[in-house]
């Protein structure tokens, strides 16, 4: 990747976050305000789930939004990156687990961390499984996905960790396609 596409992937990542703030999320937020006076089971319910529009989000780029107070990193990968990724010999991998919130049983193969079966979008919580830095993005580290800088933790571009102290892939939390362009959280 030249430094040209580089710096551009990582401008429209800004972009998206920028606009996934402003109201990309549909739910949740706009009515957090008016449950937040009621109480305090009633906001945590409103926000158990929000819905996502990813109808903006090009290959190669991600949309950064916040969930239950975490960062989650919605990811429509390249071609090269899906190859990558399901090209990996598990034997190879610190933690055999999926970490698929939607399964637990689930070995760490990229088919069972991706939202749809092509590969295309991968959706997880951007929380490093160390001590919880927020990873860089957008093909950084060693293994071409994410980079927590904190204290070295390697990701590659299914979010499984390769190198470094971190003890598990990153999470992929419990989500799905509502539509062609919605992607729920929770
Ligand atoms: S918090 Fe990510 S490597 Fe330590």
């Amino acid at each position: 990747m030249s430094h040209a596409e580089d710096h551009e992937g990582t401008r429209r990542d800004f972009l998206y976050y920028a606009t996934a703030g402003a109201g990309a999320v549909t739910a949740g937020a706009a009515i957090w305000p008016l449950v937040n006076q009621m109480n305090p089971s009633a906001d945590v319910q409103a926000l158990a789930s929000i819905r996502v529009d990813v109808s903006g989000v090009e290959p190669g780029t991600q949309l950064t939004v916040k969930w239950l107070g975490k960062p989650v990193f919605i990811r429509r990968r390249t071609e090269t990156e899906i190859e990558e990724a399901r090209a990996v010999d598990l034997s190879q991998l610190p933690d055999g687990n999926a970490q698929n919130r939607n399964d637990m049983t689930l070995d760490a193969s990229d088919q069972n961390r991706a939202l749809d079966e092509a590969g295309e979008w991968l959706v997880m919580i951007g929380v490093c499984t160390h001590l919880g830095c927020v990873p860089i993005g957008d093909g950084a580290g060693d293994f071409g996905g994410w980079f927590c800088p904190c204290h070295g933790s390697h990701y590659d571009s299914s979010g499984r960790i390769r190198r470094g102290p971190a003890p598990e892939n990153l999470w992929i939390p419990v989500a799905a396609f509502e539509d062609d362009t919605t992607i729920k959280l929770g």
